[in-house]
């Protein structure tokens, strides 16, 4: 295992209700002046932003409100949000919604309290200072809600990309299951393909004898796998939406992914399409990973054919451990179908000829030098095989 330092200070709030404490909560982690963020309406039609508002006038604190946020989250917001902050004198963002509304609010929250342009920090600036954040998520998918990260697209050159900083951590977050009831089915099955995507992209290292958080990642990928169709065969399933909730806390806020070299590569690899084609990021990474999977996989056949036997229940071929390895992918592609997520080019609506465009934004866009690297290190050529098997 590899030496690691983890720092998780986010205070959760979880179950029936919870979002009624909100103001609580605010003045308990120091706010006084609120921007209340969210998304494109989801909130205020469930009543969800109604009752938030409610509870930060009871605990007296006074709010002002930033709507808007589109998933795949632009910039151009992200400005806006930094000025009504500075002029208002807010004092603690509180994100009502989901991933994309958390990372937009993380970004306003880090931007306030900086001198230059906050896209330095989407450009490998570290985040070391920014206001405080609540949080009230109503999607499980991007883990944001305790994590440590941030994804933004500059419209300009539509270049989506991730920025990190222990600073940019919730305070608090409120986990209700039941907000995630009103999802449509296709979010919900985008939201765990993308907590699928955090514990594969943490499952495949480098880093030997991590038995541990491997078992780890395997328990949260069978409860994953568990939860998923009965989620889906009934939206309302509310213990199998909380177990789905907490899973995607922990898939991401790193506890399952310390001591370990990590990949990323799929997350990089979608990013790209999410982009150029604003499609769900979790239905991005349905068409990913398995063609990274069957990609990569023999830089490693018995990583891969471990996950095959320990979480899909594959029989291992101690002749033929490859054979194992591939029959693991497909039960992964088998389950995404399953729950209605794309596996083509097609489905999702990218081109083939934009192919180029996309390996070049990714392979050397806004400071990159002709590759990524994660549990391979793949170049441009690579990439373009990749995206190409995608096309199918
Ligand atoms: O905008 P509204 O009207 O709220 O609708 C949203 C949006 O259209 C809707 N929705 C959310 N909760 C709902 C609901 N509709 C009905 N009922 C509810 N309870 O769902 C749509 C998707 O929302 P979004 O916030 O975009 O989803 P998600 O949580 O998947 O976030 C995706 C973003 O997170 C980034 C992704 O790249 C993407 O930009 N990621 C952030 C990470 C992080 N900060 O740690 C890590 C992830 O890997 C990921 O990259
Ligand atoms: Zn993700």
């Amino acid at each position: 295992m590899d030496n690691f330092t983890f720092y998780s200070p986010t205070f959760f709030a979880f179950g029936k209700d919870t979002e009624n404490d909100a103001g609580k909560y605010v003045k308990r982690f120091g706010g006084s002046k609120v921007l209340i963020h969210y998304g494109g309406g989801s909130v205020v039609r469930s009543g969800l932003l109604d009752r938030v508002k409610k509870s930060l006038e009871v605990a007296g604190i006074s709010f002002v409100e930033l709507g808007g946020v589109k998933p795949n989250p632009r910039s151009g917001l992200v400005y806006e949000g930094i000025e009504l902050c500075k002029k208002e004198s807010v004092d603690f963002v509180l994100a009502v919604g989901g991933g994309s509304v958390i990372d937009s609010s993380k970004a306003i929250a880090a931007g306030t309290v900086y001198g230059g342009d906050f896209w330095d920090f989407y450009s490998g600036k570290r985040i070391e200072e920014a206001l405080p954040i609540g949080t009230i998520l109503t999607i499980a998918a991007a883990g944001s809600e305790g994590s440590p990260d941030s994804v933004i697209t500059k419209e300009e050159g539509m270049f989506k990309r991730g920025a990190s900083g222990d600073a940019i951590r919730p305070k608090f977050s409120i986990l209700n299951p039941a907000l995630t009831q009103t999802l449509p089915p296709y979010q919900t099955a985008a939201g765990i393909t993308d907590i699928l995507a955090h514990l594969h992209e943490r499952y495949l290292t480098n880093t030997k004898d991590v038995e541990v958080t491997d078992r780890l990642i395997e328990g949260l990928m069978l409860t994953m796998i568990h939860e998923a169709p009965r989620v889906i065969a009934d939206p309302n399933n509310y213990e199998a939406r909380a177990n789905i909730m907490w899973a995607g806390m922990m898939a991401h806020n790193n506890a399952v992914g310390v001591g370990r070299s990590q990949d990323w590569n799929s997350h990089n690899i979608e990013h790209e399409l999410s982009a150029l084609y604003d499609c769900a990021h979790g239905a991005g990474l349905a068409v990913t990973m398995p063609a990274v999977f069957k990609y990569v996989y023999k830089h490693d056949v018995m990583r891969f054919a471990k996950l095959a036997t320990r979480v899909w229940g594959c029989q291992m071929d101690f002749d033929n451990p490859e054979a194992t390895a591939l029959a693991g992918i497909a039960c992964l592609e088998n389950f995404l179908k399953s729950i209605g997520m794309p596996l083509s080019f097609a489905e999702l609506g990218a081109k083939e000829e934009d192919i180029p465009k996309l390996v070049d934004v990714l392979c050397n866009g806004d400071g990159r030098t002709g590759s990524i690297s994660g549990f391979v290190t793949l170049d441009t050529k690579d990439c373009t095989e990749i995206y190409k098997m995608m096309v199918r």
